[in-house]
This record gives C-alpha cells, sequence and structure tokens, in this order.
C-alpha cells in the first residue's frame, strides 16, 4: 500500500505564500504598532530571548496567515478582530507589577492585565478581549469563544514554543 502524506498542514505555515500579510497587519493596528505602549513592549524581555513587541508581531502574522486559510474555505472570520487581538495577547506583560511576578502567576495575570489595557488605551470589542482573555488556554481553563480565540491559540503557541523550545526567534 502507498502512504499518502498529507503536506497541507505545513505548506500554510510558510509564510512567504502570504505575501501581503505585513501591510496588512500594519494597516489593521497602525495606532497599536505607533503607541508609546507598544514602544514600551519592545523593550520588555518575553520567552527569554525575544521581546513582547517581536513575539506579538510574530504572532499577528501567523493569525493573519491562518484567518486567511480560513476565509478561503468560507470560514467567517474577522481579519481586523484578529490581528488586533494577536499584536495585544501580551501587553500586559510591560506591566512591571505583572512582569515581576513568579511565573504561575503570570500566566494568569497577563492576560487579564492585557485585556485591561487593550480596552482602555485601544477600544478592544467583545471579540479581541475575549481573545485575549483566553489566549492562556488550556494553562487557564476557560476556552475563547470565537474563532479568532482560537487561531490566536494557535498562532500563540507555535511561535511561543518556537521561541523557548527551539530558540528560533
Ligand atoms: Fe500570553
Ligand atoms: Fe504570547
Amino acid at each position: 500500500m502507498q502512504v499518502q502524506f498529507n503536506n497541507k498542514n505545513h505548506k500554510e505555515l510558510r509564510l512567504s505564500d502570504f505575501p501581503g500579510i505585513n501591510s496588512r497587519i500594519l494597516e489593521l493596528g497602525e495606532d497599536i504598532l505607533q503607541s508609546d505602549r507598544y514602544r514600551k513592549a519592545e523593550t520588555v524581555v518575553h520567552h527569554g530571548t525575544t521581546s513582547v513587541y517581536r513575539h506579538s508581531l510574530a504572532v499577528a502574522r501567523y493569525t493573519l496567515a491562518r484567518c486567511i486559510i480560513d476565509e478561503a474555505r468560507g470560514k467567517e472570520v474577522s481579519e481586523r478582530d484578529a490581528v488586533r487581538a494577536a499584536l495585544l495577547h501580551d501587553i500586559g506583560m510591560t506591566d512591571d507589577e505583572v512582569h515581576d511576578a513568579l511565573a504561575p502567576q503570570k500566566c494568569y495575570l497577563h492576560p487579564k492585565r492585557s485585556a485591561e489595557i487593550a480596552e482602555k488605551e485601544f477600544d478592544a470589542n467583545e471579540v479581541q478581549l475575549d481573545s485575549i482573555l483566553h489566549h492562556m488556554w488550556p494553562l487557564n481553563v476557560v476556552p475563547p469563544k470565537y474563532r479568532e480565540g482560537w487561531i490566536l491559540i494557535l498562532a500563540d503557541k507555535h511561535c511561543s514554543l518556537n521561541e523557548v523550545v527551539l530558540g528560533q526567534v
């Protein structure tokens, strides 16, 4: 019997297949990327060797690529909500109290703080807030309500494992 490999999943993760994503992220998140808060995120170390800024931008790129795949398959998804949630999901780490907390506490504290900042400083809507609040699932046991939140979880885990375990920043 001939073994049939399905390369679809690997192909999906090649960002070079999505040439317009960088400019689309700038378009959807310009106010976030130009903010003082995001400038601070550049200086906040995250996952050992990267920064909150670089990690979040990487997560936003994978998130948008996944949205494009979903749209091509006829799924309804908001690129805007998904990208903005991705850009802001770890922004709570720019709060010194959260950043300096012990690792287990940080897991629970930072999504809440990120959501507070997203709402107050970037006018985040319900989909964005829910996605940010629940992006640490399954560590935080409540799952997201929206497709955008699941996409964010996938992208975040992918980037985090690359950064923390494989050292590919
Ligand atoms: Fe996080
Ligand atoms: Fe993250």
